[in-house]
Formats: structure tokens, sequence, C-alpha cells
């Protein structure tokens, strides 16, 4: 493909020949990648009855656990449902507060209220989009229970000051792996540093098994409260702990979290071929990147190289963009000019939780007040400008093409794409 050409040739949004150019292959961008080997797990399944047993979901819990490197893993109905469970494990209850980033989906923190906890938001790191260290003390009160980590669009959270803060303070933390499974922080995998992790497995999941969710800890009684929360058919030989014991054969949550082994039958074979896939994904986005090292305005959502932290399977990717490099040129117009050229962006970021109206309006449980302050003598609720660097997300972030193939020429013409409508945005203006 010839670069000079194409990025040097008037913009496709102004009548000029697009960038992404003849037919695509259909593999670029499709996910999951299923074969014969995920159907037979399903239909095996099927054919045996045994949607609601335990056993295959168990073979892939010990996987997965060996897999992340924790001494537990506990398969859920989806990620929502191992979220609150982790929530519970950690002992988060009546009246406790969780800190949390605002820009996640719901399920990072809303599931508190319906333990009788509330949630304070604290900022982010503008670099990682990870909630930033440096933000969260001035959130915790002496009634703070936990903190919540979302490692953002596969991101790794700076995990080493987030442990330090929660062991000063005597917090625990709780990683939601749901964009990050398989992602490095420090050489580390995250999933095991905080006190548990949970991550969902749904179909658009790096890890795509279906409605499903993986709960991840070496905490013996962060485990088992967890089942005993939500797994009563477990209880048998899952609860050891005597005051848990107790109350074996019914659900202290009522709720019911047993993953569907349809589910657990594909998860262990898409296990089985993630760390490869990972890398395809990892060597494409790379490429992309390396392509555009040198476009003014755009820098990649990624840990620097030799950092020992990594980008997983790059869940959703997207980029840092500044306007300012490009004369002004909101983001919205790089995008529409990108997308005019074949490109396939969007701008992909969940929206702010601290501003929704269910965070601090809505009375769930009719307490007479906002759920969010039912147990609170303070007024928890947060407006704007609370969190200056999550509320200007928006201006400075862009999606990039998710690559699940690592194909040189069509990904060099996604970059192209980029590039030319960065280098010409003067015409935009
Ligand atoms: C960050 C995050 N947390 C939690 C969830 C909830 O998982 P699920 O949809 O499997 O319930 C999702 C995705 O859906 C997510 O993106």
């Amino acid at each position: 493909m010839d670069w000079d050409n194409i990025v040097t040739q008037p913009l496709a949004i102004l009548g000029g020949p697009k960038a992404v150019r003849g037919e695509l292959s259909d593999e670029l961008f499709h996910w999951p990648i299923v074969t014969e080997e995920d159907e037979w797990a399903v239909v095996e399944v099927l054919r045996a009855g045994s949607m609601s047993g335990t056993d295959i979901t168990r073979q892939f819990e010990s996987e997965y656990a060996a897999w992340q490197g924790t001494r537990y893993a506990l398969g859920y109905c989806n990620g929502t449902a191992s979220l609150l469970g982790a929530m519970y494990g950690v002992g988060l209850g009546r009246g406790d507060e969780l800190i949390a980033p605002s820009r996640t989906y719901w399920a990072s923190a809303l599931q508190a209220f319906s333990l009788g906890a509330s949630v304070v938001f604290a900022d982010v790191d503008p670099e990682s989009l990870c909630i930033d260290p440096n933000d969260i003390e001035r959130h915790i009160s002496p009634r703070t229970k936990a903190i919540m980590v979302v490692h953002y669009h596969a991101y790794p959270a700076d995990m080493d000051p987030i442990m330090d803060i929660a062991r000063r303070h005597n917090l625990r933390v709780i990683e939601d792996m749901s964009h990050a499974h398989g992602t490095l922080y420090k050489g580390r995998m995250v999933g095991a540093i905080g006190d548990v992790s949970a991550a969902s497995l749904m179909s658009q999941k790096s890890l795509a098994a279906g409605e499903g969710g993986i709960l991840c800890t070496d905490d013996q009684r962060i485990y088992e409260r967890a089942i005993a929360f939500g797994h009563y058919e477990r209880h048998g030989d899952g609860l050891t702990l005597p005051d848990l014991k107790a109350f074996a054969g019914l659900p202290l949550g009522g709720v019911k979290h047993r993953m569907n082994q349809t589910v657990s039958a594909m998860a262990r074979v898409q296990l089985k071929h993630y760390p490869e896939r990972l890398a395809e994904i990892d060597r494409a986005l790379t490429r992309f990147w390396s392509l555009l090292a040198r476009t003014p305005g755009l820098h990649p959502h990624c840990p620097p190289k030799n950092s020992g932290s990594t980008m997983g399977a790059w869940y959703m990717p997207i980029g840092h963009y500044a306007s300012q490099a490009l004369g002004g040129l909101p983001v919205e117009k790089f995008i529409e000019a990108v997308n005019a050229e074949g490109g396939r962006v969007g701008l992909g970021l969940n929206f702010q939780l601290h501003l929704h109206p269910v965070f601090n309006q809505a009375d769930i449980y009719r307490d007479g007040k906002p759920t969010r302050n039912a147990f609170s003598e303070r007024d928890l609720r947060q407006d704007i400008g609370a969190l200056p660097v999550t509320e200007t997300l928006a201006e400075r972030v862009i999606g990039i093409p998710y690559f699940r193939r690592d194909l040189p020429d069509e990904i060099a013409m996604f970059a192209a794409a980029f590039h030319k409508v960065a280098v010409q945005a003067d015409k935009l203006l």
C-alpha cells in the first residue's frame, strides 16, 4: 500500500478517495472466535442435560484460577453478579461506602445499593483513565470499606499505591477486571493483586463465553462469603467456616448466582486459546499505533513499553486525542472525518455515574431520601465539577478500530485514515 500517496490525497469527507479501500477480511473484527471445539463443548452439555450442573463449571474454575494465579475462582451467571459477590465477600454492608471510578459500566458500583452500602466516586488518572491513587484519600471517611478498581479499557490501574492506601486505611480492594483478562501490571496479572477480583465473560468481552462471570481471590473468607451469598448449591462442600456453615442450604443474599454450564463449557475452550489470541490482538494494536508514532494529536492509551505493564487483549481500544495539536479540531469532527475515510471509529466511553439520577435522586428502597444517602449522615451526592478529569474525558479520548487479527495491509489502511485526517486537520477547521 502506498502510504505517502494515500495520506496526501484530499480528505474523503471533502470529496476525496477513502483511505480504507477494497474488501476487508471478515476476520479482522470478528469476535468471539468460535470453532467446532466450542460448538462440541456446548452440544455435549445440552445432550447430557447438565446445563444446571456444576461439574464443568468447577473444571473451568480450576483452570481459570491456575491461569489467573489465585487460590480460588468461582463461576457466575454474569459479571454483575460476580461483582456483587465480591462486594459481599469483602464485607460491604449497611452504611458502608465504596470508592469507585465514575466512568465505568454501572456494575462496578451500583450493586452496593442492594447491600445497603453507598458509593463515592473518585477521579481518574488522565493517562490510564483508571482510578487515580492521588484522588482516593480525600474521599475516605470512617464508613469507607472498600475501593473498586476498574482496569479501564484493559489499562492496568496503578495498583501499588492503591494497595498501599488500602493497607494504611484498613480498606479492601476489589478489582473489576471485566476489560482486562490477561492484562499485566508490572509483570503481575491484574485480578490477582487486590483482595478479590471479578469479571464479566459476556459475548463482547475479551474472554467471551456469553452471559457469565468469574470471581477470583486468595482469601478463603471472601470466597466462602461469596458462596454463602449466592451459590447455595455449593454450600455442602464450599463452606467450612463455622459462622457461614451455620446457614448452609439457603443463599444469604436470596440470589442465585450459578453459571450455566453451556457457558462454562465454552469458557473452558475460550480460555485454552486465549493466550495466543490475546497475543495476536496485541501485535495488531501495537502495529497500528507504531504506524501512528509520528501522527500529531494522537497517542495510545497504553502503558509504556518495558514497564512490565500490558494491555491484555486491548478491550475496546481507545487513544488520547489532543485537539490543540490539531488546531483545536473537536474530537467529534475528527471522528466524522476518519469514518468518512472508512475508519470505523466511535467515542467508546461509558457515561459518568456520579452525575446520573440513579445515584443522585432515586429513592429505590423507600427510605424517604436518595438511596445514595439512605444510611449516611452526610450528603454523598456529587455534582458537576466534582471530578474534573472524568468530566472532560469525552473531549480527549477517541475510539480506534478493534482489530482481532494481525493483518498488516488492512491495519495499515486504517492507520493511514487516522494519519491522513490528522495531517490535514487544518482543512476541517
Ligand atoms: C467494567 C464492567 N464491569 C462489569 C460489567 C458487567 O458484566 P456483565 O454484563 O457480564 O454482567 C461489565 C460489562 O458488561 C463491564 O464492562
